[in-house]
């Protein structure tokens, strides 16, 4: 099995253990939906796109786990660092690289590393796919611009 696949095993075999259908579902739906926008992003910025996928999986493992978003981003990084290093699947480096991108998930504001802007941005792009028709929130809409002119997307109708 693939390091990515082995890591979707384990996320989405706890995922499958929260017995709330809702939580459940959006656990799972987001979180690959999360860690297939980063392999494109990878793609697209000549970034590592496994690291990317497992980043995408494991960055609100930590809140679904716990169903609390409070200071997800922080702790989940430290959460993925366990896990990561339970699973003995990724080199230190790459643990380092991952769980930085998850501690700084939730900056959207601030420009961190390639990888950590990466993961901020598939995050962001799946919650503005998954709610079309919602307004970009204050922090979010300059990122979502800058992704626009990225993916070469038309400026949408008003
Ligand atoms: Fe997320």
């Amino acid at each position: 099995m693939d390091r990515v696949s082995a890591v979707e095993a384990f996320a989405f075999g706890r995922f499958n253990e929260i017995e709330d259908a809702k939580w459940r579902t959006r656990a799972i739906y987001h979180s690959h939906a999360v860690s297939l926008l980063c392999v494109l992003l990878a793609r697209k910025r000549g970034l590592d796109a496994e690291t990317a996928a497992i980043a995408g999986l494991l960055h609100d493992f930590y809140a679904y786990e716990r169903r609390d978003y409070a200071d997800h981003a922080h702790r989940g990084a430290a959460r993925a660092k366990e896990i990561l290093e339970t699973l003995g699947l990724t080199t230190p480096r790459e643990n380092e690289t991952i769980c930085s991108a998850i501690y700084h998930h939730d900056d959207l504001t601030v420009t961190d590393g390639p990888m950590d802007e990466l993961l901020k941005d598939a995050d962001l792009v799946d919650n503005a796919l998954s709610h079309p028709a919602r307004a970009a929130k204050e922090n979010e809409a300059a990122r979502l611009e800058k992704l626009r002119e990225e993916l070469g997307l038309r400026a949408e109708r008003s």
